[in-house]
């Protein structure tokens, strides 16, 4: 398929001095996790192993993780702000998050202790809610940026938390630095989601909050049997999530690990094109960032991401909107008694990738390349739910962005 452009990194599997994975090591993702299992509204989200479809794509297995139902906010993003902002307080209070339960950072004692603290933030939309959320439950404020073009109803559910909320006239990479310029007028805390200059603590525990998801995961799989997946493929915006969960895996199966695709729409595909670099230094998009995926429309790679998938992902792959449309009406229309996934444009874009390798003729190299057979067991995660029902009805049910030639 001409439209998919591929860069395979052979360099991956070679031996060599790589980034450091101490970040996202044992005891890292164990801490992140008993801070969220630390709120009430937490629950593993659901494990979806699709068994009609792995059949009819001809692999063993397809594990989609369902982030739809992460705290009841749509998105799996909540993970990262929480974290992050847990771990602020904590500091400010000089204690070790490990120490404080999501109730002790509520408790009056704290507020007393530290005061009223403002968050802000840019945001397609996902983070921003879990930064407004977290902010909301911690008895704190909350005030947050979306790019233009961002959807009225997932700034309803900004707004819908007590937070400020704005949809600028920016894209999404301007946004941040407008966030970070009024933190600096007014003195609040800048919880974004990427790294830059000067800038490397918050969004460290942002990457670290999301371990969390690919920990479940993890256990998930052995107990339906799976010692590990032998590939996983993961979305991108900045990378931080992907940077995350690649650490992750890097730390736990330092031996085997899996295959790891980096997947990102081809109007911001700034990991695919660092990827292409000579110098493998990040390289950034600029311009509308113009894609259905909001989610993944971001221009810069955050740097401490991009050094771990420079080093351990395995192919970068730069993907068209139908690609994701496609995913989402797989998801949600299943095979047989394989379960329903409703799954919005950011977290669908992977199963409609592996759909296409297994199924379009003209990547069978690229299937050869991934080692993508009938021993394959491939993890996915659904990052989101229809954020903007709209959007997911047009395309689920009214057929926007068809393959081509479909
Ligand atoms: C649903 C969804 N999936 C994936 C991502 C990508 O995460 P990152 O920007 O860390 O690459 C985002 C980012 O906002 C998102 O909202």
């Amino acid at each position: 398929m001409e439209e998919l452009k591929w860069s395979f990194q052979a360099s991956a599997r070679e031996s060599g001095e790589k980034a450091g994975t101490q970040l996202f090591a044992r005891h890292e993702v164990d801490k992140a996790r008993s801070f969220h299992r630390s709120f009430a509204a937490y629950r593993e989200t659901p494990l979806v192993n699709l068994r009609q479809l792995s059949a009819h794509l001809g692999v063993a297995g397809i594990y989609v993780k369902d982030e739809s139902f992460r705290f009841g906010l749509n998105a799996f993003k909540v993970l990262g702000g929480s974290y992050a902002i847990g771990n602020y307080l904590a500091q400010r209070l000089g204690m070790d998050i490990a120490e404080l339960s999501f109730e002790r950072l509520r408790s009056g004692e704290v507020k007393q202790l530290l005061g009223e603290v403002t968050f802000t933030s840019a945001t397609d939309g996902n983070h921003g809610r879990g930064v407004a959320w977290a902010a909301q439950q911690l008895g704190q404020k909350a005030v947050i940026y979306m790019p233009k073009g961002s959807a009225q109803e997932r700034l309803g559910h900004i707004l819908s938390t007590g937070a400020e909320g704005y949809i600028t006239d920016l894209n999404y990479d301007d946004a941040v630095r407008l966030a970070a310029a009024n933190a600096r007028e007014h003195g609040w805390v800048v919880i974004q989601d990427t790294a830059w200059e000067g800038y490397y603590d918050i969004p460290v525990w942002i990457m670290q909050g999301y371990t969390t998801m690919a920990a479940e995961a993890i256990e998930q799989l052995r107990v339906q049997g799976v010692d590990k997946p032998t590939h996983v493929f993961l979305q991108a915006g900045v990378g931080s999530y992907a940077g995350a969960i690649q650490g992750v895996l890097a730390a736990m199966f330092p031996e085997e690990r899996p295959i790891t695709v980096i997947v990102e729409p081809d109007q911001a595909d700034c990991l695919y094109q660092s990827s292409l670099a000579k110098d493998r230094r990040p390289r950034a998009v600029t311009g509308d960032l113009d894609t259905i995926m909001a989610g993944l429309a971001c221009g810069e790679p955050n740097p401490i991401a991009w050094e771990l998938l420079r080093d351990y992902a395995d192919a970068f792959v730069s993907c068209p909107d139908y690609i994701a449309a496609q995913g989402m009406r797989i998801l949600g229309n299943p095979l047989g008694n394989d379960a329903r996934i409703i799954s919005g444009e950011s977290g669908a874009v992977t199963t409609g990738l592996l759909d296409r390798i297994m199924r379009d003729e003209r990547l069978r190299t690229v299937r050869e390349r991934l080692q993508l057979d009938e021993h394959s067991r491939v993890l996915l995660f659904s990052t989101e739910g229809d954020t903007d029902s709209q959007a997911y009805r047009r395309i689920v049910w009214d057929g926007a962005y068809p393959l081509p030639g479909a």
